[in-house]
Order: C-alpha cells, then structure tokens, then sequence
C-alpha cells in the first residue's frame, strides 16, 4: 500500500475540532493497526539474537516507548531502555549489533529521531514504528511497521499514540509467541469506545478544574507513562501546569506542593500495582486535594475515596490498561482546553512534526 489516506479523512466532519474527531477514531484506529499483524510476524522472525532493546522517540512517541519498556521486559525479559531522541547522542557508544533500536515517530520526519535512527544504523538493528507512509523514517531504518491509524491534523497526538501502543503489544505477542495476547488486543476497541461514552461525564469534571493552575497526574507500572501522557496532553493544549509522576515517588519531592484543592488524576486499574497507588491517593487526599481517579467500574473503594470517579468498564487489567486508560485523559484535556478557550487542535508554539534538533 502506498497512499492510503483520501481528502475526506483530512476533514472535521461535523465535529467542532480535529482533535476530537481523532479521539472518537481511536478503536477504528486500532482495528486498522491490528490488520498488520502479519507484516509484524514478518518482522518479528528476523528479529533473532536480540540481547537488549532500546527505544528512541520524542513526545507522546517517547511515552509510547515507555509502555514498550514495561511489556517487553514482562513478556520478553529483555533489558530495555528508553531515550528521548534528542538525548540518544550520550548513549551510542553503547549500541552493539545484539542491540535492537526501536524508534516511534508519528510523522516520521521528527529531525531528533531521524539523527538518532542515522546514528544507529550500522551498529545496531534498527525498526521504525511510523504512521505516515513514505516519510524519511521509514527510508532510514532497517524494519518498519506501519501503524496504520490514518491522517492526525491535531498537533496533539491522540488516535496515533493507541496505535503506537498497539504495535508495541503485537510485537512483543509476536517475539514471545504468547497468541493469547492479540485475542486480547483485538478487544480493545470495543472497550476504548464504551470509554468515549464517558465524553459528557469528562466534560462536566473539566468544566469543574479547568481554572487549576497545576494538576498532578500519578500512576505506577503500567500506568506510570499514562500519567506522564495525560498530563503531556493537559499542557500542551490547555496551558495548565501538569506534571505525571510515578506514584511512589510523589513522596520523595512533589508531595511538598499537594496542598488544598490541588486536583490530582490517579490512575488505578486492577492489577499488581492498584493497592500501592491506592496507598498514594490516600497520602494526598490527606493533604486536601481534590482526586479524580480513574479504575475499574466496579471498584468500590476507589469510588468513595475520590472526588471524582472515572468508571472504566468493562474493566481491563492494567498490562492493557494504557489502551483504554488514556482516552479519558485525552477527553479531559480536549474539554479543558475548550473551556478555557483555547483552539485545541493548533496550540501556541507547538508543532505537529518538528523538523529541527
Ligand atoms: C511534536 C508534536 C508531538 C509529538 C512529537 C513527536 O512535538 O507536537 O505531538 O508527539 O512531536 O512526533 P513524532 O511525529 O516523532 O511522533
């Protein structure tokens, strides 16, 4: 397939922005994406020797790659690293060619990523996880995969980050031979769209914070690079000072700026890590600040302790958890940005694809 992309799909369609258009694509966006598993099977067989992993990205690819770390190093036990891009000079010397580079660029044109992929080339293996068709990414690296999820016009990545993740997942199934994994995958659309349904919920909570001046997104494991992504998200198009951390490491710093008030999104599925964030809510909700958390529908404990409780359901374990968990996040900062009136798909200073270092 070369162009696969008509003028039509680069319209708004009746919605008032492209962001929200691309948030409410996300479980097509998928389905698309899961159409490749064969050319990923492909890839994954010449994959042989691979003694380490690292990823390469910038953005919202760059938390991509972090949920890469966490389910390579559950499924494969390989050590993985993840760099940003624009650091990724610093580490060259330690390439080798039992190294595979993985890089994640939405546009393929980011110039930090594509210096990193010419810098990796002759020393290790090299894949490129792209979404646009015939970009330069897709020129220098060894292996592509394609993720298929259609034009993004919103500078801020939505649609494109499921199917970034989306890669990640059938990748990591096809390395592992573990087939019970894209049965599981191929769920996710159903469940991302019952999440959407919570779109006039989310609204009305954004309606409630979106005069905050910080909010604190935190997370552990899998949900570590969701709140780092959801509050990339509230930044980049709202202008609210949003900071994503690791639950556990709220109390070695940022614990000193929870105060009154301070709303904080707890990400909390069910899973190894949910007693310890619970643990975490906990110490901030005793500081007074206002908890909007996000968890298993069902979860009682969780609904009572929060200020405002987002319901996922049907409920989804936390090693898929960042699929489905950061469509609300997308929601709640597309909402936010409206209400502060700001146009979310073309926020100040930002661009979708940035081609200088
Ligand atoms: C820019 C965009 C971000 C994007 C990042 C990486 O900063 O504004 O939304 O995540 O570039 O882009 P890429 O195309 O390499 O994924």
């Amino acid at each position: 397939k070369e162009v696969d992309w008509t003028p039509e799909m680069a319209e708004k369609s009746g919605y008032d922005h492209f962001t929200i258009k691309e948030i409410h694509e996300g479980p097509n966006a998928i389905r698309e994406t899961l159409r490749e598993l064969n050319e990923v099977k492909k890839v994954a067989k010449k994959l042989k020797n691979i003694k380490r992993i690292c990823f390469v990205a910038c953005g919202t690819s760059y938390h991509a790659s972090l949920v890469g770390k966490y389910v390579f190093e559950k499924l494969l036990g390989i050590p993985t690293d993840v760099i940003l891009a624009s650091e990724f000079k610093y580490s060259v010397k330690t390439l080798d060619k039992n190294t595979l580079v993985i890089f994640i660029t939405q546009s393929g044109e980011t110039a930090d990523t594509i210096s990193a992929i010419r810098m990796a080339k002759n020393k290790s293996k090299t894949l490129a996880i792209v979404n646009v068709v015939g970009s330069t990414a897709t020129r220098e690296a060894e292996y592509v995969i394609y993720t298929r999820a259609g034009p993004e016009i919103g500078v801020a990545a939505t649609k494109t980050y499921l199917t970034q993740l989306t890669c990640i997942y059938m990748l990591a199934a096809s390395l592992s031979g573990k087939d019970e994994i894209i049965d599981s995958l191929k769920k996710i659309p159903e469940i991302v769209k019952n999440t959407i349904k919570l779109e006039n919920k989310i609204k009305k909570i954004s309606e409630k914070y979106k005069d905050a001046h910080d909010v604190f997104f935190i997370g552990r494991g899998f949900s570590y690079p969701t709140a780092l992504e959801g509050a990339l998200k509230l930044k980049e198009i709202s202008y609210i000072h949003a900071e994503g951390y690791a639950a556990g490491e709220l109390k070695h710093g940022p614990l000193a700026l929870i105060e009154e008030n301070v709303p904080v999104v707890s990400i909390a599925p069910p899973g190894e890590s949910y007693d310890k964030t619970l643990g975490n809510i906990e110490e901030v909700k005793a500081r007074g600040s206002k908890v909007i958390a996000l968890g298993s529908k069902n979860n009682k404990d969780l609904k009572e302790i929060s200020d405002e409780f987002i319901p996922i359901d049907p409920s989804v374990d936390e090693f898929l958890s960042p699929l489905v968990y950061i469509v609300p996040l997308q929601l709640f900062a597309y909402y936010t940005s409206v209400g502060r009136g700001i146009d979310p798909d073309k926020p100040r200073n930002l661009a979708k694809s940035v081609t200088v270092e």
